[in-house]
């Protein structure tokens, strides 16, 4: 995949996101905004979905469940509205957070089949949140989603982040704005009647780190 993405002569998509914790002063849901800015950068309408601002039960496990507080069905239609998603997860027992799997749950392919997915995972221990990233690539398979092969994974997260919320790691923040900006760009894309272009660009040869075109002309 390319990462002099650009966006010309394609539509503004909207691009939410969301973040598995509810901690006030969450690194995740601050990591999820900065992926939400690369998004606007691209010409996104963004906007976070604030899970704290939702009143969500747990699922019941029927798709069809019409008992569910309004906020349910103002989530699904929140993301319904969305071409794109960025999901945000806290590594939390080696897996993504209760808190963004139920919500998840209480949707469907109505919501995300055929959207375009940004991961983002945080964790606070030095092995990063690699357990929650692989759980929700599932996740978005199961959906029927298009799940962008670029994620960020922030080990540690509590020396990443300043007081104020901003991130000094100029990579890294490269890497959040780029899911961001990624998910927006192959969201319009896929948006337009051109499949052909959006399959091109999706497995256009990428860079392969492990050296394979020095390997062809030894
Ligand atoms: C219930 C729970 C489980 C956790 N499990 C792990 C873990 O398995 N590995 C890890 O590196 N950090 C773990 N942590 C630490 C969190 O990943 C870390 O505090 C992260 O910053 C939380 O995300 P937040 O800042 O968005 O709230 C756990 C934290 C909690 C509350």
């Amino acid at each position: 995949m390319k990462n002099n993405i650009r966006n010309e002569n394609i539509p503004q998509v909207k691009v939410v996101g969301i973040s598995g914790s509810l901690r006030p002063e969450s690194f995740t849901r601050r990591a999820v905004e900065i992926a939400l800015e690369g998004a606007a950068k691209m010409g996104a309408d963004t906007r976070l979905l604030d899970l704290r601002e939702y009143d969500l039960p747990f699922s019941s496990g029927n798709p069809r469940e019409r008992n569910y507080p309004a906020d349910v069905f103002r989530l699904r239609e929140d993301i319904r509205s969305a071409a794109g998603v960025i999901l945000g997860s806290p590594e939390y027992h080696g897996g993504l957070s209760g808190v963004l799997k139920n919500a998840l749950d209480l949707m469907g392919f109505k919501e995300f089949e055929g959207k375009l997915i940004g991961l983002i995972g945080v964790s606070g221990g030095v092995m990063g949140a690699s357990n929650a990233l692989v759980s929700l690539r599932n996740i978005g398979r199961a959906l029927h989603a298009w799940v962008i092969p670029e994620q960020v994974s922030i080990p540690q997260a509590w020396r990443k982040f300043n007081q104020d919320g901003t991130i000094q790691d100029e990579a890294l923040l490269g890497k959040l704005m780029q899911v961001g900006q990624q998910v927006a760009h192959y969201s319009a894309l896929h948006t337009l009647d051109q499949e052909q272009g959006f399959v091109r660009e999706w497995e256009s040869e990428p860079e392969n780190p492990g050296g394979a075109r020095r390997a062809e002309t030894a």
